[in-house]
């Protein structure tokens, strides 16, 4: 019998696995209602099938949900009510995995709202852009011991396509996924977040100073001065997202030295304020990785 996964929601990343997992064998439901025209095509290209929620509950294996951040909690309490008002239905039992990039006390709150329910709950994370056909990204996923059983149904979907690693040594339990999640992403869009910040401070000291700040990254570090050929352009229009990112990783700190997430959430403010008005900052920034570039060609 093939595995039925419902998928919330047909966004870029949520119908790119739909579309993995449909060609790896899986049947993908989604729930189109209320949804823009957009994600009711790219559920329709990934071979996703609408359903009543009703249908959803009886018959999916498994529910991921890949929604934004900030939905991901009223989702999982919406999906709560469901099941309870729905739930004279066959089904019995099924496995809810929250893959959003929220901070592990978050996920603990997600994780509450099936407490009572015959629902087993995975916190995972997904690391890595939306599926291609030659590209996967890597689903990571921890939940507590009485669900493991869940976690190994999570697991089998490599079988069907996707990459699934489980977390599984001493301790590990509901928001090991998110801190591994908030960690890397802490890292990766950080680091962003710290180059864009020094090229526009040396910048506003001159632009000599941020000339002569890319050619000895050239000397000394070429491997940050192809980093921001790479990274810093493709940030600006996702700039407004990794504001709640960042201070969901703040969070998971906890600390003071969460603070320094609190002023990697400002750049990106700062960022998206920019886009929103005289484009100031994002010009003086493409300006530079253009430098940059320049600097990186083979010469002639
Ligand atoms: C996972 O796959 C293995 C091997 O196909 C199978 O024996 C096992 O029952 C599956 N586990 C779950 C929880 O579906
Ligand atoms: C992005 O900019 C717009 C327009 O200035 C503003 O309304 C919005 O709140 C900003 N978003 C964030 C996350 O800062």
């Amino acid at each position: 019998s093939m595995t039925t996964i419902t998928i919330v929601a047909p966004g870029a990343m949520g119908s790119a696995v739909g579309r993995k997992l449909v060609e790896g064998g899986c049947i993908v439901f989604t729930n189109l209602e209320g949804r823009s025209a957009a994600s009711r095509k790219r559920a329709a290209e990934a071979g996703m099938v609408d359903m009543p929620w009703e249908k959803i509950i009886e018959r999916s294996d498994l529910i991921l949900s890949i929604v934004p951040p900030k939905d991901a909690l009223s989702f999982a309490l919406k999906f709560a009510d469901l099941f309870k008002s729905l739930r004279n239905t066959p089904r019995q039992h099924l496995t809810f995995a929250d893959c959003n990039a929220v901070s592990p006390s978050s996920v603990l709150d997600i994780a509450a709202a099936f407490e009572e329910l015959p629902i087993s709950f995975i916190d995972a994370c997904i690391i890595g852009g939306p599926p291609t056909i030659d590209y996967n990204p890597t689903f990571y996923a921890s939940t507590s011991p009485k669900h493991s059983a869940a976690l190994e149904q999570l697991e089998n979907l490599t079988n069907n396509g996707l990459i699934v690693k489980a977390l599984r040594s001493e301790g590990a339990d509901v928001g090991d996924a998110s801190a591994l999640k908030m960690s890397y992403a802490g890292i990766s869009k950080g680091l962003t977040g710290l180059l864009t910040t020094m090229l526009l401070a040396s910048h506003a000291s001159s632009p000599a100073t941020s000339q002569a700040l890319l050619s000895e990254l050239k000397l000394s570090q070429p491997e940050l001065l192809r980093r921001i050929t790479r990274a810093i352009s493709p940030m600006f229009p996702k700039a407004y997202r990794w504001v709640g990112e960042m201070n969901e990783i703040a969070d998971f700190i906890g600390k003071e030295e969460g603070d320094i997430y609190r002023g990697m959430a400002k750049i990106y403010e700062r960022i998206n304020g920019s886009l929103e008005s005289d484009k100031a900052d994002v010009t003086t920034l493409q300006e530079l990785v253009d430098a940059a570039k320049t600097m990186l060609e083979p010469k002639k």
